[in-house]
This record gives C-alpha cells, structure tokens and sequence, in this order.
C-alpha cells in the first residue's frame, strides 16, 4: 500500500481499479462529472435507474472498456455527506477490497482519502482506508485443505491517491501505524479462531512469548505452583477441573517516561467455557472457543504498542485457564478464598470469568497502576442489552468511561456505558461468604462488573464486556466470520490519545 499525489486529474490513473467513494447527496463533484463524461453518462445513467444511489453500503463496478487509463471503476456508496465520518471510509475501503478480492486484480487506486469530511485530517482519513483495506484482508485458513482456502490476499499494488505533498507524508506514517495495529488485531482474531484442542492455556503463554521474542518487551509465566504460591484460589478453583495447566501471563512494555505509572490491561483467558459443573447447553457451545478473546485483545494491543513504539508505559495480564466439567471440578456452593483474601460462593460454575479477573486484578494493582482497563467476554445478559454493535463499558470513573467511549466513536469499534450504582450491589451478597459469584437474571451485565469492582482499591478503573462483539457470525467487509479482534483497535486508539493528553 502506498501513496501518491495526483498531479493530473484522478481519471487518468491508471489501474486496474479505480476505487471512489460516493455520497448519496453528491453528485455533482466535479470528479464525478469528469467521470461521467468520460463514461460517456454510465455513473448518470446507473442513477438514474436506481442501479446506483450512494448509499451506505451500496456498490457498483463499471468496466470502462478503454474509455479510461482504469480498466474498471469501482463506485462505493458513502452515504449523506454530513453524516459520513471516518467509520464509512473504513467500511467502503473494505467493501471495495473484499469485492474485488473475488476477482484477483493486481492493482488499485483509490481516491476516499480525499473525501473532505469535516473535523477529519487527511491522516485521519488515511488511517480509517489503510485500516479497512487491511482488515479485509485478514483469513483464516490455515486449518482448510479444500478449494475454499484463500490465503490473506490484497491486490499487489494499492494506492491512496492525495492531492498534496504534506498530506502524503501524513498518510504515509498512518499506513505504516495501521500496519502495526493490523498485526495486533490479526493476532487477536487468529487466537480467538484457534480451535480449543490446540489453545490451551500454555498456548497462550507461547504466543506472548513470541510476542515478547519479537518486540523485546518482557514476559513471565506464573505456573499452577507459582499461582498456588500467591493464593489465587479464585483463579485455581476455575482451574481445577481442567486436565489443563493454568497460567498467569504478564507482559511489560515500557515506552513511557521512567517515573510513570503504567496502564494495565487485564484479559480474561478462558479458552474454553464449557459452564464447568453448571454446563452449558450444547448448542453453541463450540462457539466458547471464544472466551479468551480479552486476552487475545490485550496481547494484540501489547504487540501494536510495542511496534508502534507508543510513549506509554503497558502491563498486560492474562489469567489463562480452561473451564471444564469433571470430577475435580469446583461445585456451585463451594467457597474459594481470593488472592485479595475476600472469600467467594460459587453459585454457578459458568460464572467463571469474574473469578480469574478478580484474582488478576487484585495481582496487578500491586504495580500500582494510573489505571486498569479489563477485556472479558463476561456475560450473555451483554449480548441482550447492547447486541452486537457496542461493547459494554462500566468502571468507577467517569473521565476513564467518557475517554474510552470517546476512543471506540473514533476507531469504530464502539462502546457503551451501563451504571454501575450501589444498589446493584445487594444482588451479590451470599449468606455465607463475602461475596457470591452471580447476582440473577436482572442487570446481569452490571452485576458481573459489581463482582469485579469489590477487586478493585483505590486505582481507575474500566471493564469492557464484549461478549457481544468479539466474535462475528457471518462475515462483513471487514473481516470473515469468527473473531473480530475487538479491543485492539479501541485501545490503541485510547493510549494515543492518552499519551497525545500527557
Ligand atoms: N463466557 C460466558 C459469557 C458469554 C456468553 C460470552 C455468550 C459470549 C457469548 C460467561 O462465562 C458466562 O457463562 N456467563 C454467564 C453468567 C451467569 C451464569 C451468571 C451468562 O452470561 O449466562
Ligand atoms: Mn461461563
Ligand atoms: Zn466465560
């Protein structure tokens, strides 16, 4: 991917596509027209008849049989122009690459860089195309031997065309930055797609040190004994009815000043949720494979952060476990005793995620961080509230909720934020200990981040549940079907903006 500056007219590239952005209530762009003519009134044509309207998410190719340099013209609707933001320039560059992606051309051109929205730098701009393009063209096949496996492919050639010398060097270090980030996510989405005979908790700890190999950041490994050492019973009793060893993963990146506290992330790494005692029905439950997708964001945003080389200092933690039924396993009423030394009735065996965070989050605020942000796929009662299009976001500070908020409207990974009032609390009193693990059916959402809360002292603190955007059921332009890699976009963004407000 790279960029050039138009000298001449956009019409005279010569491609084998010319990719363009269109709004619904924009015709009359003098490109457009010089298009039209061109095309001797094809893109009129193709209006008038309703073939083509501009229109989020509407397409339309031409081939332009001589009439110009590009041997086709791809139109991309970009909807009303006030209502268009960098979200629709993402979408309509992975639209434009995944369409052609079936059709193996060697080269494109696109001009949505140069769509002039307002509050937008063309590195912004920049940032949002070069971030579709990638995102379409991430697959997984590796477990595929048929015809359908088609490896990662882009056309070999893409450009994003500009029209000045100082938006090219902006754009040119924002492709390099997606470049990084799509590393990141691409990781994200490939451990949550592994299949669960292969991801075991050690899986997991070998991924963050590659991770750590690749980018020189540090990594440790607290096995079963260690964990056992600390007193993380929360974490073991979630554990220990798996025949697979647990573990606790740190990863450090120091990018920041010395004396700065670092941002912790914290992901929970259930790489298979079968409910445990309390077990799942089996519809769907192959899909639990999904479980450790707050992990998978918090390594993915560890390795963009580090080739990105961000001015912040990170401490990423997973508690990697796998939750199983069996005849070792924790039964509902137990007592476990956490790392905190708060003790907690298990009601439900499938209200595993709360247990491993509770004990990581009591771990890493040792470090004393500035603030700690957890990624879990924490709750089904998510998926009825927000859906798939937001993930849930609760903390104990507002500033925190309204900046990650803020971030995920940039990025277009969005979230939403859910109360989380004293009240709630009284759901999650037990008769026998200091907390229990499940608070009913009402709010379940904030219930489960009412549990974490009481692992949390003094430090900033956000919890997002994405249980309902970290996998995807049927593919989008964006990416196929299976692990979106959520979070890693969304936190990138954060911390730039973190730093950029330092
Ligand atoms: N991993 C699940 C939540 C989940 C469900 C994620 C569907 C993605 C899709 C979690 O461990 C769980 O089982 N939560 C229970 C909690 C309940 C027992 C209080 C749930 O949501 O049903
Ligand atoms: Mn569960
Ligand atoms: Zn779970």
């Amino acid at each position: 991917m790279k960029t050039k500056v138009c000298t001449t007219s956009v019409c005279q590239q010569k491609t084998d596509c010319l990719l363009i952005g269109v709004f619904e209530d924009d015709f009359s762009l003098p490109l457009l027209k010089e298009l039209d003519k061109h095309l001797e009134g094809g893109l009129s044509q193709a209006r008038r008849s309703g073939e083509f309207s501009g229109k989020t998410s509407e397409s339309l190719l031409l081939h332009t049989a001589g009439r110009l340099p590009a041997a086709r013209v791809l139109l991309v609707g970009l909807g009303k122009r006030d209502a268009c933001r960098t979200d629709q320039l993402r979408q309509a560059a992975a639209q434009g690459v995944n369409q052609l992606n079936k059709t193996r051309l060697q080269s494109l051109a696109t001009t949505l860089v140069l769509a002039e929205l307002p509050g937008t730098t063309a590195a912004d701009r920049g940032r949002a195309v070069a971030e579709g393009i990638l995102l379409a063209g991430y697959r997984f096949d590796k477990y595929r031997t048929d015809d359908e496996r088609r490896p990662e492919q882009l056309p070999e050639t893409i450009l994003l065309l500009m029209t000045s010398r100082e938006e090219q060097e902006a754009v040119d270090r924002e492709i390099v930055g997606a470049r990084h980030t799509l590393r990141g996510v691409s990781l994200a989405r490939d451990l949550v797609n592994e299949p669960g005979n292969i991801k075991s908790p050690s899986f997991l700890a070998d991924q963050a040190r590659r991770i750590a190999e690749e980018t020189g950041i540090t990594c440790q490994i607290m096995d079963r004994k260690a964990l056992q050492g600390e007193g993380m019973g929360a974490l073991l009793g979630v554990a220990q009815g798996s025949e697979r060893e647990p573990c606790l993963i740190t990863l450090e990146y120091s990018g920041g000043a010395d004396d700065q506290p670092p941002v912790a992330l914290v992901g929970k790494g259930v790489v298979f949720d079968s409910g445990g005692i309390s077990i799942k029905p089996a519809e769907k439950m192959e899909e639990m494979k999904m479980d450790m997708a707050g992990a998978a964001a918090v390594l993915g945003t560890m390795l963009a952060a580090a080739l990105l080389e961000l001015p912040v200092n990170l401490i990423g933690v997973v508690p990697a476990v796998e939750n199983m039924p069996s005849g070792s396993a924790i039964r509902p009423g137990d007592i476990l005793t956490s790392l905190s030394g708060q003790t907690i009735e298990v009601i439900n065996t499938d209200a595993e995620g709360r247990l491993i965070l509770a004990d990581a989050l009591t771990y890493v605020q040792r470090r004393q961080p500035q603030l700690i942000i957890d990624l879990a796929t924490l709750t089904g009662a998510c998926i009825i509230a927000l859906g798939h299009h937001a993930s849930a976001v609760l903390g104990n500070d507002e500033g925190l909720i309204e900046s990650l908020r803020k971030a995920g409207e940039d990025c277009g990974e969005r979230v939403w934020p859910l109360p989380l009032w004293d009240d709630y609390f009284e759901q999650i009193k037990s008769n026998v200990a200091d907390v229990k693990n499940t608070g009913g059916r009402p709010a379940g959402t904030i219930t489960a981040a009412a549990f974490l809360k009481k692992f949390v002292q003094e430090t900033r603190w956000a919890h997002l549940d994405i249980a309902g955007t970290a996998w995807r059921e049927k593919a989008t332009p964006e990416g196929p079907a299976g692990g979106s890699g959520v979070g890693v976009r969304l936190l990138i963004t954060f911390l730039k903006q973190l730093a950029a407000t330092e």
